[in-house]
């Protein structure tokens, strides 16, 4: 194999997977979970009775096909899911997963994502490239041909490694291929990571790195990933924003949405009054910067222009709040002190709910609209519409911006 990032994968297909796993857990991530991609892609209006085409490029073991496969399948939709690796060995991993959950709505192809014009799939609605641009040699290129195949009604979700957050990863891999002899096979740079990552030195930037965690349990696969690849690079905000131009696509969010906010970490007001007017992408700069720890970038692309459609807001009384896991009344009991917390790599946040919060929650099904929302408020509590659409617009702020809620305007 040519190829010096195909030849990892097919030795070290990554992340590690179980097939046998699927009897009991989905794994859940961004970007691909289909009611994240309804909200930031289509508006929340895709009707998904209706035909859906999928293309994950670069789907490794499985977890983008097989969530989104599965969640298809769960509404029913007569929907086509098209993984495409270059690793065989990926690929038998993703297929023994779909296997075990009974999945027939996946195509599985070999191949590169570059070549896609030659392979004559035709277009996509939604194309997940997850963990994969940033090993191509023309990461561009590669946006390129994934856009040539995108419908221009459709959308993509990406994921490239954060600069800031993978501090001290460049200087290990430095110092391995520094430790590393020519020729010599992979078990060996693995025996040497694993030397060298139990001699680090407390200053050491990756030691000090608490957004950077999975190699600490030392399996072999994640090690060569983050330690040993022979291409990977990293990128800023404004990088990943000029490269999705270059390939006329915008993005309409960054994933999850608080990280990129400096209101989520500032509380001085001078501070927050002087980035109030700033464009939402210098305010998400500005974040990434100050947080520092954000190691991986997931972002929703649509064709240029198309980003204000692109996005479902929670403007008007048909909408339908979503919660990510079903059950409304069960995170309503959870809330404790009007707070609720999140953990994301290695920073711990809370943020305050408002004084609605656990009632709203709790008539969040999925089917009901806002304003089904407001009338039940109303009867039940005497909540009045300006009282409700000021707790729910906070309440949405904080439930959005974690992951938690996304807007419908389709009933199912
Ligand atoms: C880090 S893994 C990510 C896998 C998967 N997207 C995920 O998030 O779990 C990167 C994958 O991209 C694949 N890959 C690398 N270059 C590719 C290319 N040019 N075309 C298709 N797949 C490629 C690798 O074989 C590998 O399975």
């Amino acid at each position: 194999m040519s190829d010096p990032v195909a030849a990892q994968y097919e030795a070290y297909p990554y992340p590690s997977r179980n097939p046998q796993d699927e009897k009991t857990r989905l794994i859940d991530g961004s970007p691909s979970n289909l009611k994240e991609v309804d909200h930031y892609v289509f508006g929340g209006a895709r009707d998904f009775r209706l035909p859906f085409r999928a293309l994950v490029a670069g789907g490794g073991t499985g977890d983008a096909t097989i969530l989104l496969a599965q969640h298809l399948r769960d509404r029913h939709c007569p929907a086509e899911v098209h993984y495409l690796d270059v690793s065989t060995a990926a690929r038998r991993i993703a297929e023994a997963r779909a296997k075990v959950r009974g999945l027939t709505n996946i195509h599985f192809h070999t191949g590169s994502l570059l070549d896609l014009a030659g392979m004559n799939l035709g277009r996509f609605d939604y194309i997940d490239c997850c963990g994969v641009l940033h090993h191509l040699a023309d990461p561009a290129a590669g946006l390129a041909a994934l856009a040539a195949v995108m419908q221009p009604e459709g959308g993509m979700g990406l994921m490239l490694y954060g600069a800031l957050g993978r501090r001290g990863v460049y200087e290990a891999q430095a110092m391995l291929r520094i430790l590393s002899e020519r020729g010599e096979p992979l078990t060996a740079g693995i025996d040497l990571a694993k030397r060298l990552l139990a001699q680090l030195p407390q200053t050491n930037a990756l030691t000090g790195n608490a957004a950077i965690g999975d190699y600490r349990r030392g399996e072999d696969a994640a090690l060569v990933d983050l330690l040993l690849h022979p291409r990977d690079r990293a990128y800023r905000v404004a990088e990943i924003d000029a490269l999705a131009h270059r390939s006329g696509l915008e993005i309409v969010s960054f994933i999850n949405p608080w990280r990129y906010d400096p209101d989520s970490y500032l509380t001085d007001p001078t501070l927050k009054a002087r980035l109030a007017d700033l464009a939402p992408l210098e305010r998400a700069s500005f974040a990434e910067m100050l947080a520092g720890n954000i190691k991986s970038h997931i972002c929703y692309v649509v064709a240029a222009g198309r980003a204000p459609s692109a996005l479902a807001r929670p403007d008007d009384a048909s909408s339908i709040p979503v919660l990510r896991e079903a059950d409304g009344p069960a995170f309503a009991r959870a809330i404790k002190n009007d707070r609720i917390s999140v953990r994301s790599d290695g920073l711990e946040m809370s943020f305050a709910l408002p004084r609605l919060a656990a009632a709203i929650l709790a008539r969040i099904d999925g089917q009901r609209s806002l304003a089904e929302i407001q009338r039940l408020l109303e009867s039940e509590a005497g909540v009045r519409p300006a009282a409700f659409d000021k707790d729910f617009a906070a309440l949405y702020k904080v439930m959005n911006g974690i992951g938690r809620v996304t807007i419908r305007r389709v009933r199912s």
